[in-house]
């Protein structure tokens, strides 16, 4: 039996859970903000794999410290976890998520954790960084913290809270090409590339909530052997590799252990069987 725990279920959640059991699996979805829950201290799950939906810090409200709490919780009934909390945590992080990166030495852009509109221009005076830079939130999802930081003003106004809000100061990467921004959303399941899509926006943050439209991209031989380096990096199973192409090259802004499926969808690729797939063979070891 596998279990999938999503703070209050998704499109992604149920065409997984569909997936599992058209193969043959069984499936259950623990809903977080379901009205009966009571995860007391004997609360626990009959299964044999955890399949967690859930990412940590500012998620539009969704009970993310709650969520966190459970998995934690849960991980003393000794479930095996796809992906692992500490892969969970390694891409809820940005800040944290850059730093594995780096230390694989796979190109970010320049980036800092923050107290301060003090530490902001140290970082920038440190870098030989002119504006605009990006600020944004470390734990944040969806684009809603990313901010495009273009004077001095603003860059007071953004960094007013930083210290509590988890602020971290990036090196903006100029990846607009003709009046379109394109990045690239690329989706690794055990070890294996399999799929892509091309977020493509007039605005620089180019995530589908915020509007961006998805297009086919070429997955060449570059682009995959940087995803599954990416994926080995935080040790994810399942993960969504974020990136930006610039005349410089390319430049890994994050990874997303909880990726959703719709862009794939979109696109007629069945990555939800993919995952399904893998899932089951898992549950089996
Ligand atoms: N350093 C950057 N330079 C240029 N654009 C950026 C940068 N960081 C983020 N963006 C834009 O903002 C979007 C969201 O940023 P991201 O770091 O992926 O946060 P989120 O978790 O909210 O998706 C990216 O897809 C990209 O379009
Ligand atoms: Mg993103």
């Amino acid at each position: 039996m596998i279990t999938i725990v999503s703070p209050e279920g998704s499109s992604t959640t149920y065409a997984l859970k569909r997936a599992i059991e058209n193969l043959g699996g069984r499936c259950k979805i623990l809903l977080l903000a379901e009205e009966d829950l009571l995860v007391d201290r004997d609360f626990h799950l009959e299964c044999d794999l955890i399949h967690p939906r859930c990412s940590i810090g500012h998620y539009l409200g969704r009970l993310t410290l709650y969520s966190w709490q459970v998995l934690n919780a849960l991980e003393c009934e000794g479930y095996r976890f796809i992906n692992s909390l500490k892969t969970l945590y390694n891409s809820s992080d940005k800040f944290k998520t850059i730093k594995i990166l780096s230390k694989h030495k796979i190109n970010t852009p320049k980036t800092a954790l923050i107290r301060d509109y003090r530490d902001a221009k140290r970082f920038m005076e440190r870098e030989n960084l002119d504006y605009p830079v990006v600020v944004k939130n470390s734990f944040s999802k969806c684009g809603v913290s990313v901010r495009k930081v273009s004077s001095d003003e603003e860059l007071k106004r953004y960094t007013e809270n930083a210290l509590w809000e988890g602020t971290i100061i990036q090196e903006y990467i100029d990846f607009k090409v003709g009046d379109l921004y394109r990045d690239i959303r690329l989706l690794v399941v055990g070890g294996e590339v399999v799929g892509g899509y091309s977020r493509v926006s007039r605005d620089f943050i180019t995530n589908l909530y915020m509007g961006g439209s998805i297009r086919p991209v070429e997955i060449h031989e570059e682009l995959e052997e940087l995803a599954l380096r990416c994926a080995q990096a935080i040790d994810g199973d399942i993960v969504g590799v974020d990136i930006l192409p610039s005349r410089e090259g390319y430049y890994v802004i994050e990874t997303n252990a909880a990726p959703g499926i719709k862009g794939f969808q979109y696109l007629g690729i069945d990555v939800d069987y993919r995952i399904a797939e893998f899932l089951l063979r898992c549950s089996k070891l």
